[in-house]
């Protein structure tokens, strides 16, 4: 509740570049929505759209509104779900009044000097220096130009020391391999400190992993037992129906390891065979969430035929933007294993794949003596209860939830080297095929 009410004192300007993009729509408008709905935003808010669309601030509105108050798309077969089913006309009307919208070019250094203007407009109509959050949900092609000016126009800096601190947002993809990823951290780290970074994987903001945390190193009950002594295998495990249809050209360029792999996939099993953190801290969950990823065994060449498995569906080749002779994998399962001595032997399966007959996420902790644990993700409806969780939590400056520099580099570690086995040919690892809306080829790899 204390946090609550000091959270509500935080006048806070969120800037978002590539507002008009499908993660905005989908997750972040309306998470942001839900949170002013249930009074949890700062009571001084302000949300900034800012993208190249000739818009005025009731356009942008129009746009929102018509996000708000979208209930569910057949195409898609998302949900739209939150506050709609309790949201008033009151609660849109005051929603769109926190709304304002920028038109400008991402690498125009006037568009940047007249966002700066906005702000300050806005600083000087609440009297104070606000926090200013900048969203980058735009291609990572476009970062370099947004980090730059955002540092020329002075942007990237709080007012003072004590007074309005400036924070970035970051989605993935975090690079496409270690290398790429280094260099998107030395380009932030040229102009944001690291407590500036908020790298997000939204997998971290799930409330199921949230309860892996907790059941660990809360309730305690089975820490005893979570070794290699008593753990058998585990599985950790994303199966969606849904294809990769409408992002063809994005998705054969990743591919489902680099995808979710890389990142929700390792952020899972991080969570799962950290060990425990010398405190709550932010810093620290963070570093033992790092050093589980450090103890991935790297697969080794002769071994990827063994321990990884890729298969792609029929029909991904004729999506509009996907390679007509595209290797890109739509399925993987790896059976990965750690280093250290509390998980030596344990094999720990990640699968994960599009097309698949049922939408199956998991993690499934089997123990030597027959019985297993489960955590289930809800895959009934798509929601917005993470992004909730991670918006508030970058307001409040609370890093704990998102990733760290360590955790990238350490999860590129493990998936590079499959990556170049995999793109090194079908001989190694052969590319196999499956039918859309089946699931046998979740039982063909044999481990
Ligand atoms: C995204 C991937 O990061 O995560 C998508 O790009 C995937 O391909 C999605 O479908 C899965 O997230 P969730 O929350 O629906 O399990």
């Amino acid at each position: 509740m204390e946090m609550k009410e000091s959270m509500r004192e935080m006048p806070t300007v969120m800037v978002a570049f590539g507002v008009t993009g499908d993660l905005m729509r989908i997750k972040v408008i309306p998470a942001l929505f839900a949170l002013h709905v249930h009074g949890d935003l700062p009571e001084k808010f302000c949300l900034v759209g800012f993208s190249r669309r000739d818009w005025g601030d009731a356009d942008f509105r129009e746009y929102v509104r018509e996000i708000i108050t979208w209930r569910s798309d057949r195409h898609t077969q998302r949900v739209a779900v939150g506050p709609p089913h309790a949201a008033t006309e009151k609660d849109i009307a005051s929603f769109l009044n926190l709304l304002k919208f920028q038109s400008g070019d991402f690498s125009d250094k006037e568009s940047y000097a007249a966002l700066k203007r906005m702000i300050d407009g806005v600083d000087a109509s609440w009297g104070v220096c606000t926090n200013k959050i900048f969203y980058f949900a735009v291609a990572p092609n476009f970062y370099e130009p947004i980090i730059a000016d955002l540092a020329s126009s002075g942007l990237s800096e709080g007012c003072s020391p004590e007074e309005g601190w400036s924070r970035v947002i970051v989605e993935k993809p975090f690079g496409h391999d270690g290398e790429s990823a280094a260099q998107l951290e030395s380009l932030l780290a040229r102009d944001f400190k690291e407590e500036q970074i908020y790298r997000i994987d939204h997998y971290l903001g799930k409330a199921v992993l949230q309860d892996v945390f907790d059941f660990r190193f809360d309730d305690g009950s089975l820490e005893a037992a979570w070794d290699a002594k008593h753990i058998e295998s585990i599985t950790i495990r994303a199966l969606e129906t849904l294809g990769a249809e409408k992002r063809g050209a994005f998705y054969d360029s990743v591919g489902a390891l680099r995808d979710v792999g890389q990142n929700h996939s390792l952020a899972t099993l991080s969570l799962l065979t950290m060990d425990r953190p010398s405190e709550r801290t932010a810093d620290a969950i963070r570093e033992e969430r790092g050093a589980a990823l450090e103890a991935l065994e790297i697969i080794p060449y002769d071994a990827m035929a063994s321990e990884t498995f890729r298969a792609q569906y029929d029909g991904f080749r004729e999506i509009r933007g996907v390679a007509p002779d595209s290797n890109t994998e739509t399925y993987f399962k790896i059976c990965a294993s750690l280093r250290s001595a509390r998980w030596h032997g344990v094999p720990i399966i990640i699968e994960a794949g599009k097309r698949l007959a049922v939408p199956e996420k998991e993690v499934v902790v089997r123990f030597k003596d027959g019985s297993l644990k489960r955590f289930d993700f809800n895959t009934a409806v798509q929601y917005t209860e993470e992004y909730e969780r991670l918006l508030l939590d970058a307001i409040r400056g609370d890093q704990t939830r998102f990733v760290s520099r360590r955790e990238i580099e350490a999860a590129w570690r493990f998936v590079d080297p499959i990556e170049r086995a995999w793109r090194a040919g079908a001989k190694l690892v052969p590319l196999h095929r499956y039918a859309p809306g089946t699931s046998d080829i979740t039982r063909q790899a044999d481990f």
